[in-house]
């Protein structure tokens, strides 16, 4: 059975903003985003990655830019997004799903490094990115913002409390910032995958052999999730289909967090 389900075209002309663009969910959503007609800028700490997404998207009739810009940096951030400004005009859309894993240990065995990393880039990197893509959105009256959360920002993930604790924060910074800005026609979502097919979980498959079964049998769907199918998910919640849809966090998870 096919898991690939149709994109939405809905988005002819957007300027759609994508961070972690250069692999796994970020680029299955600029490339759904340009086949939607969408005109996506994709930023990334991975030039290589990021330049051959945009590329994919030139070569076949589409539009694209390549922005480096490492989320957890302030002022690669603010120039991320007038870059996106300066290129298409104005920000329709944005897409801040940059994110890493981190390396799997018990709360007690994590050490600080690894865990001021994972909050630097997973949680204030997208606190920096909401921050700036807002206020263009104020000023130009209108946006849609969708977040990568995690289920792990719904219910405990072992061995991965600090990532775990970035994603919780992603939704409450989702929630707090849907609430504050919903009269001013600007949304704010955020999609909740569990285990996606994608070099992040590849690289824990490659560590931890038994993972990739053990991830398969705790799902409902008793499979992992397709990049594909978390990106209809946000080119819906990015689309006009969702008008009155802000503060979500959806899960996308074949059931995970429904048992
Ligand atoms: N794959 C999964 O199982 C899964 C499940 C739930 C949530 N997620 C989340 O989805 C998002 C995308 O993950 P993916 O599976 O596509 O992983 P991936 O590793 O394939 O892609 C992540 C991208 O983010 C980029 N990135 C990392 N740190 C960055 C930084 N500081 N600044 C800019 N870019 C940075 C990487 O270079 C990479 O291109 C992440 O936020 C992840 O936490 C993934």
């Amino acid at each position: 059975m096919s898991h690939s389900p149709p994109i939405f075209p809905d988005l002819a002309g957007k300027s759609v903003l994508i961070t972690g663009g250069a692999s796994g969910i970020g680029r299955a959503a600029a490339l759904a985003f340009a086949q939607a007609g969408g005109r996506v800028v994709i930023a990334d700490v991975d030039e290589a990655g990021g330049v051959e997404t945009a590329a994919q998207i030139n070569q076949t009739g589409g539009e694209a830019i390549f922005v480096l810009a490492d989320v957890s940096q302030s002022d690669q951030v603010k120039n991320m997004v007038a870059h996106a400004v300066q290129a298409y005009g104005r920000l329709d859309c944005a897409f801040n799903n940059a994110g890493f894993e981190g390396r799997l240990a018990r709360t007690a065995d994590v050490t600080e490094a690894d865990f001021d990393r994972i909050i630097a880039v997973n949680l204030k990197g997208v606190w920096l990115c909401l921050k700036h893509e807002l206020n263009q959105m104020l000023r130009q009256g209108s946006g849609v913002i969708v977040n990568t959360a995690s289920v792990a920002g719904l219910v405990g993930a072992h061995s991965m409390s600090a990532y775990g604790a970035s994603k919780h924060g992603v939704v409450g910074l989702t929630r707090a910032a849907a609430v504050e800005y919903a009269d001013k026609e600007i949304r704010v979502n955020a999609v909740c995958p569990s285990v996606i097919d994608t070099p992040m979980a590849r690289r824990g498959f490659a560590q931890f052999p038994q993972f990739r079964q053990n991830v398969e049998a705790a799902n409902p769907s008793r499979r992992l999730g397709q990049p594909e199918e978390v990106v209809t998910a946000v080119l819906w919640l990015c689309s006009a289909a969702s008008s009155f849809v802000t503060g979500a966090a959806l899960p996308v998870d074949g059931g995970f967090t429904a048992q």
